[in-house]
């Protein structure tokens, strides 16, 4: 039987990239998402490998869809990938509550009970659990979404110490500035774009093979010997932290 491999928001940009190169690897690859016609369009592109779960991560109710469709089998990567810039207005005590709570939600919650539920699935020896945190983590600038990124930080530390033992790695990858993903729709500009690719020692954007190859390095045999680690993944954005 094909490897396994699971991939929250894997229907889009980095997430969808992944899977399709988890899948090019030969795993059986399923794709976690919210909204039930973008997995379905992932799961033609990626191919009869995939399969889609709509389910939202950040909700306790909503996991165990997650843990049905991986019915018993083994997981062989877990790649918790999902996650989103929340905006708020912090106008109010009340409204500041609220945005930092979405984000975390959206960003530290989806990888905790996701990571959670499938713990005693993951494959002992040879599991391997991947965060997805961001540049913003490293450099601020995000508010909640910089904070919240950090906490996986932290988590991911946690994990590759209770399960170093078992075999299982946990590793974070930082991408920096991403393009051909949903992450910066309707908040981009020309200007903005150009900030952020010159900010890169490499002028250029990422892009989400970029941190596909990262993934298929950690998920593959180079990848065996290195756990509790921050990859970073920025074109030089942000010197060696
Ligand atoms: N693009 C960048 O420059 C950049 C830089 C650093 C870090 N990142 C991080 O990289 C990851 C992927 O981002 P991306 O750039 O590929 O953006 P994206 O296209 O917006 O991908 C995010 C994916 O996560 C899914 N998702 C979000 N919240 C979810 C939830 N609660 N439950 C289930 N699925 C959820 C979304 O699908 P649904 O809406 O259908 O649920 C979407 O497919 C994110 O964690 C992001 O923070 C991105």
């Amino acid at each position: 039987m094909s490897r396994l491999a699971v991939v929250s928001g894997g229907g889009t940009g980095i997430g969808r990239s992944t899977a399709g190169m988890l899948a090019g690897e030969g795993y059986d690859v399923i794709i976690v998402g919210r909204r039930a016609e973008v997995l379905a369009d992932a799961v033609k592109w990626i191919g009869p490998q995939a399969s889609g779960v709509t389910a939202d991560v950040s909700d306790p109710a909503q996991i165990p869809a997650v843990v049905e469709a991986v019915g018993g089998r083994p997981v062989d990567v877990l790649v918790n990938n999902a996650g989103a810039f929340v905006s708020g207005t912090d106008s109010t005590l009340d409204s500041v509550a609220d945005h930092w709570r979405a984000s975390f939600d959206s960003n530290v919650l989806t990888a905790v009970l996701l990571t959670t539920a499938l713990l005693p699935s993951l494959r002992r020896p040879g599991g391997r659990i991947i965060l997805t945190s961001s540049i913003a983590a490293q450099r601020g600038g995000g508010g909640p979404y910089s904070a919240a990124k950090a906490a996986l930080h932290g988590y991911a530390l946690d994990l590759a110490v209770a399960l170093g033992g078992e075999g299982i790695t946990a590793n974070v990858i930082s991408p920096g500035y991403v393009i051909d993903s949903e992450f910066f729709d309707g908040r981009m500009t020309p200007e903005g774009h150009q900030k952020r690719v010159d900010a890169t020692l490499l002028k250029r954007p990422g892009e989400p093979q970029d941190i596909a190859e990262a993934v298929r390095w950690l998920t593959g045999p180079g990848g065996a010997y290195v756990t509790a680690q921050i990859i970073n993944v920025n074109g030089g954005s942000v010197l060696g932290r």
